[in-house]
C-alpha cells in the first residue's frame, strides 16, 4: 500500500478501530439506556477522595454530575474535565467562597449530593442537602460535635431525607461474610470486639511531603480524641446489632502522650523545623472501651501517627468462638477440626460469602479499595434511584462519628465514662437489623 502499511496490517488496525469503536458505542448505548431513568448527582470537594468517588461511579451506567463544586479551582477543573472524558456532559463547575457549595445544592437537577470536603465542612454541608430534599451521600466522619450529631437526626427526622455516611468498610467482603457468619450463629451470641484505625497518616495527609501542614493535620493541633473512629466501627455496629437491638451505653477513653509526630519532624526535617517544636494536643494512641446496654463491650483504637503499616485489627467474639481478622482465622466450638486452635479464615469466606459480593464481584473487583467503594456507591445509588432507603442510615452515621466526641470528653476528664446519647429515641429496642440483610 502507497503509504507503507500493507494488508494485513491495515485489516488488522481497522479490525481493531472497529472492535474499539463497537465497545464505545455499546458503551454509550449502555449509558443511553440507562440515562432513561439517570441518577443525577452533584459533588461538592472534588480532591482525592471526591474524584475518586466520582471515578468510581463513573463505572456505572445511568450515573450523571451535572453539577461540582470545590473551593479550589484546580480540584473543581480536574473533576469536570474525568466527566468530560467519560463522554458525559460536562458539569457546570462551582467555585467560590467555602458557602457557594448552597447554590449547587439548590439546583433542582439533582437528586442526590455526595459531600467530600473538610470534616468540619460535613454535617453542615449534609444538612442542607437533606433541607434542599437531595439523598445526602457524606464522607467520613458525618460528624464531629454532640451537636453535630442531633442536627443529622433531627434534620432527617423533619425532611424525611436519606442520609448516609459513606462507610466503605462496612461493605469489605470478608466482614459481610463475617456478618454472614454471626447472623446464623455460628459465633453464638455476642460478646466483644475489637477494632482500630491503625493508618500512618503523617506524612501524606496530615502534612505533605514537604512537612507543612494540611488541613488534617490542623485538627491535631486542636483536639484530643479519636480522630477518625468510623472505618474501625463500621462493620461492628453490624456485628453486635447495634441500634437494631443493642445500643451504645458509655463510652470511657485514654490517650497516650503526644510523641510521634514531634519525633517524625526531628527525624526527618531536623530538631529546628517548627513542627518538630511545636505543642500537638493529640496524643499518638486513644484507647475507647464503650460498654452497650446489653452488656457488650468493644474497644477502639485510633493510631494515626507513628510509623507502622495499616491495620484494622477487627476481633469479633461471641460465646462460641471468634473471628480474628489479623491472623485471617477463626475458631468456633464444635466446629473447629483442633481443640484451641485456629482454623483458616478463607474457607469460611467462600462458604459464607454475602449476595452483595456474589452479584457484584466483577464490577466491584474492577474498581478501587478492593470493590467495597463500588459495591457501597452502587447500593447508595439504587437507594436514591428507587427512592428507597440507604444501606447505612444517619442513626448509624452519628453513633459511628459520636465516638469523636465521646472520647474527647472522656479523655478531658481523666477517662471518666460518658453516657453515650442515644440517637434513635428508644427504637433501637424495637428496630430490625437493616444493613445487608438479603
Ligand atoms: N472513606 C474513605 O476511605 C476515605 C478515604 C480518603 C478520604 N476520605 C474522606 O474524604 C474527605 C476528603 O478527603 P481528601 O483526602 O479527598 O481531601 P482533599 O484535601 O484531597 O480534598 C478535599 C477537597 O474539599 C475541598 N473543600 C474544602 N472545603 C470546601 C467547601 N466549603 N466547599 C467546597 N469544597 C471544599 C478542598 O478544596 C479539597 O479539594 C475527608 O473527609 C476524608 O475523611 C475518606
Amino acid at each position: 500500500m502507497k503509504d507503507g502499511i500493507n494488508r494485513r496490517e491495515f485489516l488488522g488496525k481497522s479490525a481493531g478501530v472497529a472492535a474499539g469503536l463497537a465497545a464505545v458505542n455499546a458503551l454509550t448505548a449502555r449509558r443511553i439506556q440507562a440515562a432513561d431513568a439517570p441518577v443525577r448527582v452533584g459533588v461538592i470537594g472534588t480532591g482525592n477522595r471526591g474524584r475518586s468517588l466520582m471515578g468510581t461511579m463513573l463505572g456505572m451506567p445511568g450515573v450523571l454530575f451535572p453539577a461540582v463544586c470545590d473551593i479550589n479551582p484546580d480540584a473543581a477543573a480536574a473533576a469536570s474535565a474525568i466527566v468530560e472524558k467519560a463522554g458525559l456532559p460536562k458539569p457546570e463547575v462551582y467555585v467560590g467562597d467555602a458557602l457557594h457549595y448552597r447554590d449547587l445544592i439548590a439546583r433542582d437537577d439533582l437528586d442526590a449530593i455526595i459531600i467530600a470536603t473538610y470534616w468540619q465542612w460535613h454535617a453542615p454541608m449534609a444538612v442542607d442537602a437533606m433541607k434542599a430534599g437531595k439523598y445526602t451521600g457524606v464522607e467520613v466522619p458525618a460528624a464531629l460535635t454532640f451537636d453535630e450529631c442531633r442536627q443529622l437526626v433531627d434534620t432527617h427526622e423533619q425532611t424525611k431525607v436519606p442520609c448516609m455516611m459513606l462507610e466503605n468498610w462496612s461493605f469489605r467482603r470478608d466482614n459481610l461474610a463475617v456478618l454472614n457468619m454471626i447472623r446464623q450463629g455460628l459465633l453464638g451470641e455476642m460478646v466483644h470486639c475489637h477494632c482500630a484505625h491503625s493508618h500512618d497518616c503523617i506524612d501524606h495527609w496530615f502534612f505533605d511531603t514537604q512537612g507543612n501542614i494540611r488541613w488534617g493535620g490542623e485538627f491535631l493541633l486542636k483536639r484530643n480524641c479519636d480522630q477518625y473512629p468510623t472505618h474501625s466501627l463500621g462493620p461492628v455496629l453490624s456485628w453486635l446489632d447495634i441500634n437494631c437491638g443493642d445500643a451504645f451505653d458509655y463510652c470511657t477513653s485514654a490517650a497516650t502522650d503526644s510523641r510521634g509526630i514531634n519525633a517524625y519532624f526531628r527525624r526527618k526535617f531536623g530538631p529546628d523545623h517548627p513542627n518538630a517544636q511545636r505543642e500537638y494536643k493529640q496524643g499518638d494512641i486513644v484507647t475507647s472501651l464503650v460498654r452497650t446496654k446489653k452488656g457488650k463491650t468493644i474497644v477502639i483504637n485510633y493510631d494515626m501517627q507513628l510509623p507502622r503499616p495499616y491495620d484494622n485489627r477487627w476481633t469479633v467474639q461471641g460465646t462460641l468462638g471468634l473471628y480474628n481478622e489479623q491472623r485471617d482465622a477463626v475458631y468456633i466450638e464444635g466446629r473447629s477440626p483442633k481443640y484451641h486452635e485456629w482454623e483458616s479464615f478463607p474457607p469460611y469466606q467462600a462458604e459464607f460469602d454475602h449476595a452483595w459480593w456474589k452479584a457484584m464481584e466483577a464490577e466491584a473487583n474492577a474498581a478501587g479499595h478492593g470493590g467495597t467503594d463500588y459495591l457501597e456507591l452502587s447500593l447508595f445509588l439504587k437507594a436514591v434511584r428507587e427512592k428507597g432507603p440507604t444501606p447505612i442510615d444517619v442513626y448509624d452515621s452519628v453513633t459511628m462519628s459520636s465516638l469523636i466526641p465521646l472520647s474527647e470528653a472522656s479523655i478531658a476528664q481523666g477517662s471518666a465514662p460518658v453516657p453515650c446519647h442515644d440517637y434513635t429515641r428508644g427504637q433501637w429496642a424495637t428496630r430490625k437489623p437493616a444493613f445487608a440483610v438479603a
